[in-house]
């Protein structure tokens, strides 16, 4: 298994890129934020556990992300390229990533640091609907849909995210700056970090990732 990681703010444009890139065909798309809200809508064990914690913008417990994500890779084994999306997201699941990868016999091919300035991504998290029915994402002004409230894909309703409110975003933030920020130093250390203007179009940054994965060179 061959695995890629983009890192990011919140409202950096991470699952937006990820399902470019998973449109172009060898890439799986895996969000633990995808994953952990399906738990919450399931109300699933995990997702009584992990809901306190999204609710307010904090970090769900390493253990609980670590153990879902060796869950979803196992289910999809068949797959070529994970694109982790939201996880990493401290430098302890960094490193339990490190030995998962080992254990199977897989490799880290590359970071992307997609960057955007902090008052583009609060515009962003406001605006942003997603599809209550197939997790669809727009935006009121940078992605409306084709029907304002209504998903282009499947016809489901658009709402707002529960963690899109001011003050969750403003924690998510601030515990990105805390927590996350520290793994740019981590994969830079190694020679693997890639960083992104996440100000482009996101088709074009996903063109420019797929291109450094098969040239190993990224036209910024
Ligand atoms: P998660 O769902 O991962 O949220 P996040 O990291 O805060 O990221 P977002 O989904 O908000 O943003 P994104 O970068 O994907 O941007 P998007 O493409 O949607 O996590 C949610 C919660 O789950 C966390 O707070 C935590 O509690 C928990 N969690 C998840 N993973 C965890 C982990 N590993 N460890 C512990 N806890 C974890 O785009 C945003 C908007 O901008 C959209 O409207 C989009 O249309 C627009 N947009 C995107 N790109 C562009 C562009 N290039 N130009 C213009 N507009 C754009």
């Amino acid at each position: 298994m061959k695995a890629i990681i983009l890192l990011g703010a919140p409202g950096a444009g991470k699952g937006t890129i990820a399902v470019s890139l998973a449109g172009k065909g060898r890439y799986e798309h895996l969000s633990t934020g995808d994953i952990l809200r399906a738990a919450v809508a399931e109300n699933t064990s995990v997702g009584r556990k992990a809901k306190p914690f999204m609710d307010a913008g904090d970090l769900v417990p390493d253990d609980l992300v670590v153990e879902l994500v060796a869950e979803t890779v196992r289910q999809e084994d068949e797959v070529c390229w994970y694109v982790f999306d939201g996880f990493p997201r401290t430098l302890e699941q960094a490193r339990r990533l490190d030995e998962q990868l080992e254990l199977n016999d897989g490799s880290l091919e590359r970071v992307f640091q997609v960057d955007v300035p902090v008052e583009v991504l609060v515009r962003r998290l406001a605006g942003r609907r997603v599809c209550s029915a197939c997790s669809a994402v727009y935006h009121v002004d940078n992605r409306p849909p084709a029907d304002e409230g209504v998903c282009d894909r499947c016809g489901g309703e658009l709402v707002q995210r529960e963690d899109d409110n001011e003050e969750t975003v403003r924690n998510r933030l601030e515990q990105y700056k805390i927590q996350s920020e520290p793994l740019t130093g981590y994969y830079r250390q190694r020679g693997l970090l890639e960083v992104l203007d996440g100000q482009k179009d996101p088709e074009s940054i996903a063109d420019d990732i797929a291109s450094c994965l098969s040239a190993g060179v990224v036209d910024r």
